[in-house]
């Protein structure tokens, strides 16, 4: 297809995304306390040659410039998040000015080159305090969330219009609490599902604080993909099964129709775990939202093994990103039909992109043509989505520059911009020109 657009609606919208951790450094700096991903990253063998955040892209120094840069690519919305201990500092008590005071300008900013602020208020940095006095799996942290979150509103709700509560809840609780690949690193399975529901409690409780200060668009984002089975056989299919319920259903289906599935619930308790629900706790965490965020990277063929609890992926032997996963366009498309038939909410891509071995610079210039690949297949992926009905209302890449990508440190380069972690430098990929030029051509072209 020429034009990835075709088929979008006049008023659909563009940006960019990052996060705190992933770009802002500035680890120790104005008050600043730790997150549990300061203390994970310090743990020998967590992340790839032991490197952290503590510099990452110096974006807390470097705001200004890199807004300018933002509002060069054309963009209508940029996607942040906000440190809680730069806010916060030990996620309780009184807000720390400073920390304020970054967001408060980096807002500003914002608006004053024609951008929209979209907030997210967490993307995975808990205050380290909070993870002592037991983290997620712990019912107060969704109260400490929801406080938080009218702190945050306190000092930029006059100006930001779009609220976010949390980024890839399953990455928090799976990634942290289950295979402890992710900050705080803990492995057990049953503290991994308090996690989740203490998690969906925590958007729901700051949903309500958001609301009732008159937020006018608001959501959740969510790591999707589609789960298929690697043949007919009834255990490859359970095992699909099995994956659609913990990596999807258990998050929509109480957000959007207030319950738990049945059959995630039954999958759970044969680990011999459970949801820690309390009266009232569905219809918290159903509390009405504007928007769905969907962070799609990839989609996955499950195969079923001895074990109930794992199920093997099987490859189908496609060309795949630096990270491993597969390009798959079309399960985008699927994904967003059988979300907006499933459960009818509005949805914007909140993250889609991907780490490629880019080409160093040379003359000015990164060839990442496969990124380029990348991001047209799938932006056309959700125009054939919204051809087909799924209301889809705008697209942000990820990422605007390389950054620290977690356990993978900065070896894996999801930027639109290059950074040179030595000089700080940024460089417009070919990704970046060729996005600039297709969300700022005019529709007829
Ligand atoms: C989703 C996460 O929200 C983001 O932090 C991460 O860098 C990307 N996936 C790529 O893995």
């Amino acid at each position: 297809m020429s034009n990835p657009r075709e088929g979008l609606p006049a008023d659909f919208f563009w940006g960019v995304a990052t996060s705190a951790y992933q770009i802002e450094g500035a680890w120790d700096e104005d008050g600043r306390t730790l997150s549990i991903w300061d203390t994970f990253s310090r743990r020998p063998g967590a992340v790839v040659n032991g490197e952290t955040g503590d510099v990452a892209c110096d974006h807390y120094h470097r705001m200004p410039a890199d807004v300018a840069m933002i509002a060069g690519l054309g963009v209508d919305k940029y996607r942040f998040s906000v440190s809680w201990p730069r806010i916060q500092p030990g996620g309780r008590g009184p807000v720390n000015p400073k920390g304020v005071d970054f967001y408060s300008r980096l807002v500003d900013e914002l608006l004053d080159k024609g951008v929209d602020p979209w907030l997210t208020l967490y993307h995975w940095d808990l205050p380290q305090e909070l993870e002592d006095a037991g983290g997620w799996p712990h019912r107060d942290t969704a109260y400490r969330f929801a406080e938080f979150a009218g702190l945050v509103h306190d000092a930029l709700g006059d100006r930001v219009p779009t609220w976010t509560t949390l980024n890839e809840p399953w990455c928090s609780a799976m990634l942290g609490y289950d295979t402890g690949r992710h900050a705080p690193g803990r492995t057990n399975f049953a503290e991994a599902m308090r996690a989740t529901h203490h998690l969906l409690l925590a958007h729901g409780l700051a949903a309500r604080e958001l609301r009732s200060r008159g937020v006018a668009s608001l959501g959740i984002t969510l790591n999707m993909g589609t789960h298929s089975a690697a043949s007919d056989d009834p255990r490859d299919v359970d095992a699909a099964r099995r994956a659609d319920g913990l990596g999807t259903r258990i998050y929509l289906d109480p957000l959007v129709h207030g319950r738990y599935p049945e059959d995630v619930l039954a999958d759970i308790a044969a680990r011999g775990a459970g949801m820690p629900v309390h009266p009232g706790d569905l219809e918290i965490i159903s509390t009405p939202l504007d928007v769905v965020g969907v962070n799609y990277y990839t989609s996955h063929v499950h195969k079923a093994t001895g074990d109930p609890a794992v199920s093997e992926v099987v490859p189908q032997g496609r060309p795949v990103t630096a990270m491993g996963w597969e390009i798959v366009p079309e399960g985008f498309t699927s994904l967003l039909v059988r979300l907006h038939e499933d459960y009818g909410v509005p949805m914007v891509i909140t993250e889609n992109g991907a780490a490629f071995d880019d080409l160093d610079v040379e003359d000015g210039h990164v060839a990442d043509t496969d990124r380029v690949e990348y991001l047209k297949s799938h932006i056309g992926a959700v125009a054939a989505a919204v051809r087909a009905g799924a209301d889809v209302r705008g697209y942000l890449a990820w990422s605007l520059m390389d950054n620290f990508e977690w356990g993978y440190g900065y070896g894996k380069r999801f930027g639109i911009v290059r950074v040179d972690y030595e000089t700080q430098q940024r460089t417009l990929k070919q990704s970046a020109r060729w996005f600039r030029d297709l969300i700022t051509r005019p529709r007829s072209s």
